[in-house]
């Protein structure tokens, strides 16, 4: 696996390549989650000469005034042997001053309705840094194919919004979430919990399946509707919150677009995924389950 840190050797690198990228974009710190983006984005080129790119890079235009873009776990060495066994080609993992040469004052803005709800309510902005730095990488590795994790099922559903708007001639795929033996869905915040937070954790995926229990039960007796997913999100939250986490969402959304499904919808087939976002302690963390 090569390792390069500027755009001038991304681009000699990459011209080397019969091919066009697959690529997985990351911030590190990777866990199996992670690797298992690269073994899928490694199959989908399979034979065709096209190089698997992953990058590392800590993105301070997504995190908040508040958030833990200084403590963000930096773990590159760790992570390049990792991305290696697991079949990656390249690694770029440019420097702040690399890959923002100037403040980035152009910026990509995703249309509100898809960013302002969820975690784009609790994350002023968030989107905005993500579809800007997604966009910029994008550029700068041309992919063909780009593999994101469904764990972040906003960001996936708004990097396709994004790439179809735009035109860009680029795949999209979706990794299904890697879970812990309990369920707790992988991710690189997990490494901030205490050994009783960690336990506490798979709390978040017992609240989903309830959630998913309860809409599909309401949905086979025909009592599926507007009402009855608010009250399905209220008792979530508060079975959560009784137990001292501090809950920002739990919503039962359509999957094509993450707005609400009307009583037309629930009564009838439409695809609904729920998510949740809460706090244990100073971790926020985040899951959902397609219903
Ligand atoms: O999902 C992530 O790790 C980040 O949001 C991404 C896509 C690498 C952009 O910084």
């Amino acid at each position: 696996m090569k390792i390069i840190h500027t755009v001038a050797e991304l681009r000699a690198e990459l011209a080397s390549h019969p091919s066009a990228p697959a690529f997985v974009p990351t911030m590190g710190n990777l866990h199996e989650g992670h690797l298992a983006l690269i073994a899928q984005a490694r199959q989908l080129v399979a034979g065709s000469g096209s190089p698997v790119v992953a990058s590392i890079f800590v993105n301070r235009l997504q995190f908040g005034p508040n958030e833990d873009f200084d403590t963000y776990p930096r773990t590159l060495e760790r992570d390049a042997k990792l991305l290696q066994e697991a079949g990656c080609d390249i690694l770029f993992a440019p420097s702040e001053a690399e890959l923002y040469p100037q403040p980035q004052g152009y910026k990509v803005v995703p249309p509100t309705e898809l960013a302002d709800i969820l975690e784009g309510a609790f994350r002023p902005g968030f989107f905005t840094g993500v579809c800007t730095v997604v966009h910029k990488l994008f550029n700068l590795v041309q992919p063909r194919i780009g593999v994101f994790g469904k764990k972040d099922y906003q960001q996936l559903m708004i990097i396709r919004n994004m790439v179809a708007q735009m035109g860009l001639p680029i795949a999209i795929q979706g990794g299904e979430t890697l879970r812990a033996d309990d369920g707790l869905a992988l991710s690189s915040r997990n490494g901030y919990l205490s050994a009783p937070e960690r336990a506490e954790a798979v709390q978040m995926i017992t609240a989903l399946r309830a959630v998913k229990e309860q809409v599909n039960g309401a949905r086979s007796a025909g009592g599926l509707n507007q009402a009855r997913v608010a009250e399905i999100e209220r008792q979530a939250v508060a079975a959560l919150d009784a137990r001292g986490w501090k809950t920002d969402y739990v919503m039962v959304r359509r999957q094509r677009d993450l707005l609400p499904a009307t009583d037309a919808e629930l009564a009838q087939g439409e695809p609904l995924v729920s998510l949740a976002a809460s706090r244990l302690g100073k971790t926020r963390l985040i899951d959902n389950l397609e219903l």
